[in-house]
């Protein structure tokens, strides 16, 4: 693969400062791409300068921008200003995500709605206002779980609102069909990054680390190169799920 194979290709990252987002933004730039740097949380907007500065130091070009993706209109904001400023949209890398870890006898009716509004309502709408602005030959990447494949308590709000978007994801695909536009998820395994440490039970970690044949946690830096692979050379998978867990779980 060459070494600027994104080279001017406008890619809107969400959830793109920090964490897995945030490395996927910076992996995109060295590659030459055009970074949409999304985040959520105004205490933010320190951590989405510097992972924009540290796109641009690594050859690509960025700009960081605030949005609570569970209102479409701001999607449709959010999604416009990267046409607006890079002139199209070559693909859309969705991470943002909520999880909550708890048995659904504790899962409050504001915390169900919470995660069906990100996980199911944002993605849905992320990837329908993506389509009707992308470029023909673009991709669509939207980050899920490997808890899809997994059979465990806990996760019933998280797994349950991430689930639908293998569904969307396989029906846009087909829609987009005769404009050369892949559409895939990928599910990580137990990740470390705060994400998961702050959903998780006392002692989960050790339980994932040996379910895993690999014997660890899922990185960062095991899901970054895949993204890059689906926006570059990866085109033929398309409408497919990809886990990535070191072997924690199959399906
Ligand atoms: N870490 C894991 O164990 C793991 C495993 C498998 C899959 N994943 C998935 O990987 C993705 C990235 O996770 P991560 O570990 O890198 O954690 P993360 O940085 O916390 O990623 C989640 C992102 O979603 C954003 N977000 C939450 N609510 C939002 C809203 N209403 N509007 C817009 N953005 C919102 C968060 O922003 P704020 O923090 O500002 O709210 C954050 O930037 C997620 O989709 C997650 O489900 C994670």
């Amino acid at each position: 693969m060459p070494e600027h194979a994104l080279n001017g290709k406008a890619v809107l990252v969400t959830g793109g400062a920090k964490n897995l987002g945030g490395a996927i933004s910076r992996d995109l730039a060295a590659a030459g791409a055009s970074v949409a740097v999304h985040y959520h949380s105004r205490s933010d907007k320190g951590l989405a300068e510097d992972t924009v500065a540290a796109c641009v130091a690594a050859g690509g070009n960025a700009f960081a921008i605030e949005a609570d993706l569970t209102a479409v209109a701001e999607i449709r904001r959010v999604v416009d200003s990267v046409v607006d400023r890079y002139g199209a949209l070559y693909a859309t890398v969705n991470t943002a995500g909520l999880a909550k870890g708890a048995p659904m006898t504790e899962v409050t009716e504001e915390e169900y709605d919470a995660h069906f509004a990100i996980n199911s309502k944002a993605a849905f709408f992320v990837m329908a206002e993506t389509a009707k602005r992308i470029e023909d030959g673009g991709r669509i990447v939207n980050l899920v779980s490997s808890l899809l494949a997994a059979y465990t308590g806990r996760y019933s709000v998280y797994a349950g609102s991430k689930a639908p978007v293998e569904h969307f994801t396989r029906a846009l695909s087909k829609e987009l069909t005769g404009r050369r536009v892949s559409v895939n998820n990928l599910a990580p395994g137990p990740m470390d990054t705060s994400f998961f440490w702050d959903a998780a039970a006392p002692g989960e970690d050790e339980f994932s680390r040996a379910q895993t044949p690999l014997g660890r946690l899922t990185k960062v830096e095991d899901v970054v190169p895949w993204v890059r692979f689906l926006l570059t050379d990866g085109r033929w998978l398309n409408g497919q799920t990809v886990f990535l867990n070191g072997g924690f779980a199959t399906r």
